[in-house]
C-alpha cells in the first residue's frame, strides 16, 4: 500500500510580549483550516505553531513586569494554548524557542553557517525598532523616527559591533529561486513586493546583539547574543523533533521537512521569503515549498492598536460567539492575502444569513418534509439516474473538485462561497419544485427526488465546509444519519474518504432520521444596533 502524502504547515511563532491578539488568532485559524483540509484528504499532516520568546522586546516586557524573562514566558504561553483550544485549532507541535533542544539546533546551524564563511564581525549603525525586532532604513520610518508599523514606537539608534550574515552572497541564488518557482511567494502582490526589494541589491544583516542577555550566546563569542529572528526561524526545524529524538539538524529534517507552507502575515514577509531561504541555502538545507503572506485585519475600518484603544479581544469574542461562527466569518469574509475588516454587526448578519438561515433552516426544513412525506425514511435513490441538467446535480457535480482546488490554492473564501451557492440553489429548488404540491398530486417518486437531492447537497456542504466549521459539519452529518467526527480527521478520512464524500451523488445506506434540531442558533445583534 502507498503511504499517505505528507503535508507540513507552520504559523509564525508568536511573540510572548503580551496575550495573543486577534491577528495571531486569524493566522492560526487559517492554518488550522488548511491543515484540516489536507487531513480530510487522508494526508499525514503536521501543523506547527508556537512562541518566539527571546530578544529585547520580551526582555523589556519581563523587566517592566518585574519578573525573570523565563518566568514571564512560562506565564504567557498557557494563554496561547487556551486560545487555540477555544478556536478549535488542532496543532501537532507547539514550538517554544526557549526549549532546551532548540538551543542545540541553533548552535549546530550557526556553526554550519560559520564554517561556510557566511558570518563575519562588523560595525552596525542604524535605527532599530524593538517592537519589530528589526533594523529599519531611514526611508521606512515615519516622522521623528517612529516605526511605520508600530506608529507609537520610536526606533532606537544603534552603533555597535555585530556579527553579520552574508545575505548579499545569495542574491543570485534567491533570484533564481523566485524565477524558477513563481509560486514560492504568494499571493502575487507579495511576490512583487519581494522582487522589488531584492532588485535594490541585498545587504548583509546583523545576526547578533550586544548588551542583551535574553537569548542564546553566539557559539564563538559569548559577548554576543544571537539575533532573535535568526533563532526564531529555526524554531520551525526544532519543532519537527519527536520527544526522544537525537537533537540534530539531520534528525529533525527526516520526516516533515521541507515545510510545504509557511503561513505568515505580510509584515514578516522579508524574513520568511528572503532571509530564511538564504539562511537555509547557507546551511545546506532544502527550502520550503511556499511562503504565503496574508493581509492585516482592521476593526470597523480602522487600524487596530492598544494605543488606539480599539483592539479586539479574541478570548471575549470566542466566548461570546463560539469558534465556528468566527472561523467562518474570518475565513469567508476576509480573502486570504488581502486586508480585511471585522465589524460586529456585519459579522452577526453574515453568520445569521449563511449559517442560520441558508444552511441551518434548509436542513430543518428538509428533515421536516422527510417526516411528512416519507415517514422520515431516506428514500433509496440512485442519484446517477437523475438527469444531468437537474439544478442541484448540475451545480454539485464538479463542486468537490472545484473546492479541492480552492483549498489547495488557499482560496478559502471562494471555497465557502461556492459551497454556499449550492445551499442557496437548494432553497430555490425547493420553492420552485414545491414538493408539498407534488405530494398532494401523488407524485411520490418526484417528491423523493427533490428531498434526496437536497439532502445530498446539504451533506456535501457539510463535508466540504468541515475544515472551516467542523462542529457544524458534525451536527449536519449526525442529523443526516452519518456517524463520524470531523474533529477526529484521521479516523473520519478513512471511514468517509475524500474521493467519494467530496462528490455529489454518494450512495446512502438505508436509514430513518430523527427530528431536526437547529444546528446554529441565530446570533443577537447588540442592543445599540437596533
Ligand atoms: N515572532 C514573530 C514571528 C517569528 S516566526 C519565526 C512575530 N510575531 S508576532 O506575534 O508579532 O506576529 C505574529 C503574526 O500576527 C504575524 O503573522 C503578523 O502578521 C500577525 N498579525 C499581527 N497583527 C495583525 C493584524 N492586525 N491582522 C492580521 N494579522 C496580524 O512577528
Amino acid at each position: 500500500m502507498n503511504s499517505p502524502a505528507r503535508f507540513s504547515i507552520t504559523t509564525p511563532l508568536y511573540y510572548v510580549n503580551g496575550l495573543p491578539h486577534i491577528g495571531s488568532a486569524y493566522t492560526t485559524m487559517a492554518a488550522d483550516a488548511i491543515a484540516r483540509f489536507h487531513r480530510l484528504r487522508g494526508e499525514e499532516v503536521l501543523l506547527i505553531t508556537g512562541t518566539d520568546e527571546h530578544g529585547q522586546k520580551i526582555q523589556r516586557t519581563a523587566e517592566e513586569a518585574g519578573v525573570e524573562p523565563q518566568t514571564h514566558c512560562d506565564q504567557i504561553i498557557g494563554s496561547f494554548k487556551d486560545l487555540w483550544d477555544k478556536y478549535n485549532i488542532q496543532y501537532d507541535r507547539f514550538s517554544r524557542t526557549t526549549a532546551s533542544n532548540h538551543a542545540k539546533i541553533v548552535e549546530e546551524f550557526f556553526s554550519k553557517v560559520w564554517d561556510k564563511g557566511d558570518i563575519y564581525l562588523d560595525q552596525q549603525q542604524g535605527w532599530y525598532c524593538v517592537a519589530c525586532e528589526e533594523f529599519k532604513e531611514e526611508k521606512d520610518l515615519i516622522e521623528d523616527h517612529h516605526c511605520a508599523i508600530h506608529t507609537n514606537k520610536k526606533a532606537e539608534w544603534r552603533d555597535e559591533q555585530n556579527y553579520f550574515f552574508r545575505l548579499s552572497k545569495y542574491q543570485d541564488q534567491l533570484e533564481a529561486l523566485y524565477e524558477s518557482n513563481p509560486d514560492f511567494i504568494q499571493p502575487a502582490s507579495r511576490r512583487n513586493e519581494v522582487l522589488n526589494f531584492i532588485k535594490q541589491g541585498l545587504k548583509d544583516f546583523s545576526i547578533s546583539r550586544v548588551n542583551l542577555d535574553w537569548g542564546f550566546p553566539v557559539p564563538i563569542d559569548a559577548d554576543h547574543t544571537i539575533y532573535v529572528w535568526f533563532d526564531a526561524l529555526l524554531g520551525y526545524v526544532t519543532a519537527l523533533l519527536e520527544e526522544n529524538d537525537e537533537v540534530t539538524l539531520e534528525q529533525a529534517i527526516t520526516k516533515f521537512w521541507p515545510i510545504n507552507l509557511h503561513l505568515i502575515g505580510k509584515d514578516i514577509l522579508r524574513f520568511h521569503a528572503v532571509y530564511w531561504p538564504a539562511m537555509l541555502m547557507s546551511g545546506d538545507l532544502p527550502l520550503p515549498g511556499r511562503v504565503f503572506g496574508h493581509g492585516f485585519l482592521t476593526k470597523d475600518g480602522l487600524k487596530m492598536g492598544k494605543s488606539l484603544g480599539n483592539t479586539i479581544d479574541p478570548f471575549e469574542l470566542v466566548d461570546k460567539y463560539g469558534s465556528d461562527a468566527l472561523r467562518y466569518y474570518f475565513l469567508k469574509e476576509v480573502e486570504l492575502g488581502k486586508d480585511g475588516d471585522f465589524n460586529e454587526i456585519r459579522f452577526i448578519n453574515t453568520v445569521n444569513a449563511d449559517l442560520a438561515n441558508d444552511l441551518g433552516n434548509l436542513l430543518n426544513r428538509k428533515l421536516g418534509m422527510l417526516k411528512k412525506y416519507c415517514k422520515s425514511v431516506v428514500p433509496q435513490q440512485n442519484l446517477g439516474d437523475i438527469a444531468d441538467d437537474h439544478p442541484l446535480k448540475a451545480l454539485g457535480k464538479d463542486l468537490g473538485d472545484r473546492v479541492n482546488t480552492y483549498y489547495t490554492e488557499l482560496h478559502l473564501s471562494k471555497a465557502c462561497t461556492d459551497v454556499l451557492a449550492l445551499i442557496q440553489a437548494c432553497n430555490k429548488y425547493i420553492d420552485d419544485s414545491a414538493p408539498w404540491k407534488l405530494f398532494k398530486q401523488g407524485e411520490q417518486a418526484q417528491v423523493e427526488e427533490v428531498l434526496f437531492s437536497v439532502m445530498e447537497s446539504v451533506r456535501l456542504a457539510g463535508y466540504l465546509l468541515s475544515p472551516i466549521i467542523p462542529n457544524l459539519s458534525n451536527e449536519i452529518y449526525r442529523q443526516l444519519g452519518f456517524e463520524g467526527d470531523f474533529n477526529d480527521l484521521p479516523t473520519l478520512a478513512k471511514k468517509y474518504p475524500f474521493t467519494s464524500h467530496s462528490q455529489w451523488g454518494l450512495t446512502w445506506s438505508e436509514r430513518t432520521l430523527s427530528k431536526a434540531k437547529p444546528i446554529f442558533a441565530r446570533l443577537e445583534l447588540p442592543e445599540e444596533a437596533d
